[in-house]
């Protein structure tokens, strides 16, 4: 019995200790990201979300919806994750990088986000359909329906092929 409940302890300390450390990286905010992608050469990745939908996100919200976890879950990265992991990011970013790409704070240094594999072992997501259909699906009240080769072009930011010297 004694053995039993032990075990079932350990199961348990073992599931929220990585419950935890999965859920370490902080959210930063776009403004971090801006520091080193909005370069026209290597695509200006900020400029183009800082124009888009996302980035405008919470201004479809009105008065109390503003504050309405109902509604912020989807309209704001802020409004879906942790309090105590914000590092940065603001509710007014609306659905901001960190909502498709996870939370910065530890893949954000250039050596680490120079390197694909590192910066994926750090928490950078390269999302796909499944990132979208988080808040593109039937529970929003404004749901237009979802295709995603079509919604992707009117949000693509890709790095521009190098230019051979
Ligand atoms: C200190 C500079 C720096 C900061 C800050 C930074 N990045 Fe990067 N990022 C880079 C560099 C350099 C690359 C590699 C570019 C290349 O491969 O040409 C990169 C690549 C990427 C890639 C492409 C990964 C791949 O290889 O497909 C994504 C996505 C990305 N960054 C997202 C972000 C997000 C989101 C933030 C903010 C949370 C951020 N970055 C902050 C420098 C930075
Ligand atoms: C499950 C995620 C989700 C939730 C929850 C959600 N929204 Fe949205 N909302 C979206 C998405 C995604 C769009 C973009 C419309 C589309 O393309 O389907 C959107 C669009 C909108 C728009 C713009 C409509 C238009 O015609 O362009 C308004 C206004 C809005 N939402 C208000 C709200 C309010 C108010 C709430 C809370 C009661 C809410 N949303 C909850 C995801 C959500
Ligand atoms: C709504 C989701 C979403 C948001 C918001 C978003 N991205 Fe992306 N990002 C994507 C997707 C999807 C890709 C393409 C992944 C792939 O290669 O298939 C991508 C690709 C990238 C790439 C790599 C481009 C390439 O050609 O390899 C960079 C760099 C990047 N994003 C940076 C950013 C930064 C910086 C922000 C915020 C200023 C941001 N993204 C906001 C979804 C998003
Ligand atoms: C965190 C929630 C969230 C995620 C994740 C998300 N979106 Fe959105 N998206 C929204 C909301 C909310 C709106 C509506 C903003 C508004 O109208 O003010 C929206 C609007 C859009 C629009 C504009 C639609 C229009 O009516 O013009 C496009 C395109 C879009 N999203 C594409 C994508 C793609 C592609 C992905 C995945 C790579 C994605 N989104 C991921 C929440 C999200």
């Amino acid at each position: 019995m004694y053995v039993k409940s032990f075990l079932i302890a350990c199961f348990l300390l073992f599931l929220g200790g990585n419950y935890l450390t999965a859920q370490d990286h902080e959210y930063i905010g776009a403004k971090k990201c801006k520091m080193c992608h909005n370069k026209p050469t290597t695509g200006a990745q900020y400029k183009i979300w800082s124009e888009s939908k996302h980035a405008k996100a919470m201004d479809a919200l009105k008065g109390d919806e503003k504050t309405d976890p109902k509604c912020i879950k989807c309209h704001a990265t802020a409004g879906s994750v942790d309090p105590d992991l914000l590092a940065g990011l603001t509710m007014e970013e609306g659905v901001s990088c960190e909502s498709c790409h996870g939370p910065g704070s530890a893949y954000k240094s250039n050596t680490i986000m120079k390197d694909k594999k590192k910066a994926i072992a750090n928490g950078l997501i390269i999302p796909d359909e499944k990132v979208c259909l988080k808040c593109h699906n039937d529970e929003s009240p404004n749901f237009k329906g979802f295709n995603y080769d079509e919604y992707f072009k009117k949000i693509a930011h890709p790095i521009p092929p190098k230019e051979e010297e």
